[in-house]
């Protein structure tokens, strides 16, 4: 169990665009995604990227049955998504509140495509090809830009729709980050 230190937004390294991966199913391969896997439950995460613990590959994990960041959303299964792509799906965007692990204890409304499809690898390789929509769409799509070294402040319109979650979302049970 190894829970490593998130880079919070500031960090260049948050900045940069992320590493295709050439090789799968190796041991680095694997120690990399246990370690994301353990950070990101350990925080209460519904997802994370490799660069938010300063690697600089593009490899990000997501998904949660019930997640007391973001109580209101279904469940989102659990994925390694490596070397990801999305192709949206009928151009259709609409707003959604995010949060990130690199911006902790904030929230901001954000637009972004309403449906994907999006493919990529698992841990062996093995292709992987969904379509989606809602909140599961809007998390692949918050993590993938991180690979591309973009945080959602940056996606957003109207940043008096930023600020802190317990500012908020008084009345909400969110745990500080
Ligand atoms: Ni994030």
């Amino acid at each position: 169990m190894t829970v490593r230190s998130i880079l919070r937004m500031g960090d260049p390294r948050l900045q940069q665009i992320a590493e295709p991966v050439s090789d799968f199913g190796t041991p680095a391969l694997q120690a990399l995604l246990d370690d994301m896997r353990d950070t990101m439950q350990a925080m209460n995460g519904a997802g994370l990227a490799a660069p938010q613990i300063g690697i600089p590959l593009r490899v990000v994990i997501f998904g949660f049955r019930h997640n007391a960041r973001y109580p209101e959303v279904g469940e989102v299964p659990e994925t390694v998504l490596i070397n990801p792509q999305i192709t949206p799906v009928g151009g259709v965007m609409e707003d959604g509140w995010e949060g990130c692990l690199s911006l902790p204890g904030l929230r901001g409304l954000v637009p972004r495509f309403s449906q994907i499809h999006y493919t990529g690898h698992d841990v062996s390789g093995v292709l992987i090809s969904r379509t989606v929509s809602g909140f599961h769409a809007r998390v692949v799509q918050h993590e993938c830009d991180h690979l591309d070294g973009i945080l959602y402040p940056m996606r957003m319109p109207d940043m008096s729709k930023f600020g802190f979650t317990s500012e908020l979302f008084p009345q909400q049970q969110v745990p500080e980050e």
